[in-house]
């Protein structure tokens, strides 16, 4: 079975655009989980733009089933995740001035310090998957650097749309990224603007095992759930204009 770990980050974008407390991502990994979610996944970023570091320790009292956390290769994120556990770290590359992670992990040019992270990890018992892109060079460096998975950015893939020609070549690399992790042993990950539209094929992929959906999942939530939420909402005042008429709003 491919794994669906259901990236929460956007439900907290929502909540950080007025520093409110709703909506809650711990709320919504619960609904996640129990709609059928094999996992859940967070970034927490280094400018703290959506996920809270409250949100992660909360998580890891509440998920019920695998947290993984996406985090750059920091001296601050690596103590952070030591003391939270997830199952799973993914390592990725972060920018400030990008609107979401741009491109795969450079374990080629990798420093010592990628390597060093990968073997702390690890000896804290906890899976250690490396963001790249479907590029072999990367595949082999992250077998040799230690990692246990690779998530495959699906980037590239994912913008080409109709693009037949570009569609077919970013797939073609992808399958043979996947079949070459698989044969260095390392577990193959996938994810980065998959939708309703482009997760069909992905599925195909050779030996994938855990996909990484967020965007487009919480796009949708908030779609069908406007209805429900407005109709609510419309009860809510229905019910309260019935009691003024019936007078029971008084305040004499
Ligand atoms: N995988 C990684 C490593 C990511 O950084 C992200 C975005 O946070 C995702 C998957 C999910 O991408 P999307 O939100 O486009 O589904």
């Amino acid at each position: 079975m491919i794994a669906l770990h259901v990236n929460v980050d956007h439900v907290a974008t929502v909540r950080q655009a007025r520093r409110a407390s709703e909506p809650d991502p711990v709320t919504a990994a619960a609904l996640a989980e129990v709609a059928g979610a094999n996992g859940i996944t967070v970034h927490l970023r280094e400018d703290r733009r959506h996920i809270q570091d409250r949100d992660v320790r909360v998580l890891r009292e509440t998920v019920q089933t695998v947290l993984n956390l996406e985090m750059a290769t920091t001296a601050e994120m690596l103590k952070f995740a030591i003391q939270i556990q997830p199952e799973v770290v993914t390592l990725v590359p972060e920018k400030r001035e990008e609107v979401t992670t741009e491109g795969g992990l450079d374990v080629v040019g990798g420093r010592d310090d990628l390597r060093k992270a990968i073997g702390e990890l690890r000896d804290k018992g906890m899976r250690v998957s490396l963001f790249i892109d479907p590029d072999i060079e990367q595949i082999q460096s992250s077998a040799k650097f230690g990692a246990t998975d690779i998530e495959l950015h699906t980037g590239p893939y994912a913008h080409a749309k109709a693009n037949t020609e570009i569609l077919s070549q970013a797939y073609q690399k992808l399958e043979s990224a996947a079949l070459e992790a698989h044969r260095l042993g390392l577990q193959v990950n996938a994810g980065h603007g998959l939708t309703y539209q482009n997760t069909q094929l992905i599925c195909h992929l050779p030996h994938l095992r855990e996909l990484n959906i967020g965007h487009s999942i919480i796009s949708r939530s908030i779609i069908v759930g406007v209805g429900q939420a407005v109709r609510e909402m419309r009860d809510l005042i229905n019910h309260q204009e019935l009691r003024l008429g019936s007078g029971g709003l008084g305040t004499s």
